[in-house]
């Protein structure tokens, strides 16, 4: 095996390098990935081991996937809001639940969804008008969110989207606050964070319960995750709760809208920052989708739009770190871990290490070409994570992402409305650090067809 090199990044702090966490965590992980391939650190009583080699991150998550739990921020601190959901379950019962679920995520599915995501955008663009400013994260929050609600639940939350808006990001806002301090304070102290948080998810348990309800009172031709949900049952016979379909229903609304609208709001960034790769993007568009809908055949036939989401999801991961607990004292590169210990995985560094990448810093699409696509490492590439606990969305994801792209791009490019960089502050997903102010511009194309 290829050597590995180990630092231990020691503090003389009781709380270890909590403040470098609480701080700028992209800065902390980029110190760590510059100290070697496993680097270990402590935040209080908690040993993290930080890791940075592609191969050992390809053991951790795939080969060896079932020496490991996922960290407990999942478990205990979503696990806090989301129950006993897909994110947040481990053992038998998650693979039940995979299991499960899979099939509303197959290709034969997905299909089926392609329309909704079209008509959903085309339904955000009759709101646009140029010129105008738009805070662009909000608007692909609210379109994802909308499409997960739409395809998977077949429930229109377009009335209570704010509320269910609003409660997620707290749900996440919170889990990040409490994995930036040394001691998790139990839910039921009273602090102002614990009591808004509190409310938040009241608001969204009486929505999804309400959404359930009328289910079971209305049950539809059975097509969707919803229906599916309520419909499973064991060998002998038992049905899930209303509260288990509860954990996992508020678990896709959580895990399925924040990711691709922060992909999106980073790749109009992107494209705004580089006008020659936008125009590539038009073109491709204009070409293959001209004035009409973008269909689920045009996915397969837009290689450019997918290399331009790939890149951008290099450049800013939605979910730059995962983390993962060991089972029983594993070895990872030559060091030994002990079962209390922790795996941190950045894929945020991992992306942006000139070891596995040309130019990391810089955003070329062209790197993903098929002719070139061989010299790429893909174990330095984790933006859905790997192995059996791969983002069930991913394909899902994929397709609503070059859709709303494809959608968007062919009427309209977005113009940055200040110069000043939008900088990603990295909580559980990697967020702009303040609204993403763009102006839509009708395109040449888009006019012509527009005046026909
Ligand atoms: C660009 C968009 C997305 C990104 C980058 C993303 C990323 C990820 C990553 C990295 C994980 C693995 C976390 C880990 O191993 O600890 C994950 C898991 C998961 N994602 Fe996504 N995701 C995206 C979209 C979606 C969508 C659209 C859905 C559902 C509609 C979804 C549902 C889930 C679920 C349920 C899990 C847990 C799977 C399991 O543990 O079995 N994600 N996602």
């Amino acid at each position: 095996m290829e050597q590995r090199s180990f630092h231990h990044l020691k503090s003389t702090s009781l709380l270890g390098h909590v403040d470098l966490l609480r701080g700028d965590q992209l800065k902390f992980a980029q110190l760590l990935s510059s100290k070697g391939d496993v680097v270990r650190f402590r935040i209080g009583t908690r040993v993290i081991h930080f890791l940075n080699h592609p191969d050992d991150v390809h053991r951790v998550l795939v080969t060896d996937a079932d020496h490991y739990n996922k960290g407990p921020a999942y478990r205990i601190l979503l696990g806090r809001f989301l129950g006993r959901g897909l994110l947040t379950s481990e053992g038998d019962f998650w693979k039940r639940q995979r299991k499960l679920m899979q099939p509303m995520f197959h290709s034969k599915y997905l299909q089926n969804y392609a329309e909704t995501m079209y008509s959903d955008t085309r339904d955000l663009l009759a709101r646009w008008s140029t010129n105008q400013t738009r805070d662009i994260n909000d608007d692909m929050m609210r379109l994802t969110l909308r499409i997960v609600a739409r395809t998977l639940f077949t429930a229109d939350v377009d009335a209570d989207a704010s509320r269910i808006g609003h409660a997620l990001t707290e749900v996440l806002e919170s889990s990040d606050q409490t994995l930036r301090s040394p001691f998790w304070l139990p839910m039921w102290i009273p602090t102002p964070l614990n009591v808004r948080t509190k409310r938040a998810v009241e608001q969204l348990d009486e929505i999804i319960h309400r959404i359930i309800a009328e289910r079971r009172a209305n049950p539809n031709d059975g097509t969707d995750l919803l229906s599916m949900l309520i419909a499973a049952q064991d060998e002998d016979g038992t049905t899930m709760t209303d509260q288990q379909i509860r954990d996992e229903a508020v678990t896709i609304f959580l895990a399925g809208h924040e990711t691709t609208a922060n992909a999106l709001t980073w790749t109009f960034y992107l494209l705004a920052k580089h006008p020659q790769i936008e125009a590539q993007l038009h073109e491709e568009v204009a070409r293959v989708v001209g004035d009409g809908p973008v269909t689920v055949e045009h996915v397969r036939q837009l290689p450019y739009t997918e290399m331009v989401l790939k890149e951008s999801m290099r450049l800013y991961p939605p979910i730059p770190t995962v983390a993962r607990a060991p089972k029983h004292p594993v070895e990872i590169g030559g060091v030994q871990l002990g079962y209390k210990d922790r795996v941190m995985i950045t894929p945020y560094t991992l992306h942006h290490d000139p070891r596995w990448w040309d130019a990391p810093q810089e955003f070329r699409p062209d790197r993903w070409r098929k002719d070139n696509e061989q010299a790429i490492n893909k174990r330095a590439y984790w933006p859905f994570g790997g192995g059996p606990r791969i983002c069930i969305g991913n394909n899902f994801a994929m397709m609503e992402a070059t859709i709303i792209l494809a959608t968007i791009a062919a009427r309209y490019r977005l113009a940055l409305t200040e110069s000043a960089p939008i900088i990603p502050v990295p909580t559980l997903t990697l967020r702009p650090d303040r609204a993403v102010l763009m102006r839509p511009v009708l395109r040449q194309a888009a006019r012509i067809g527009a005046a026909d």
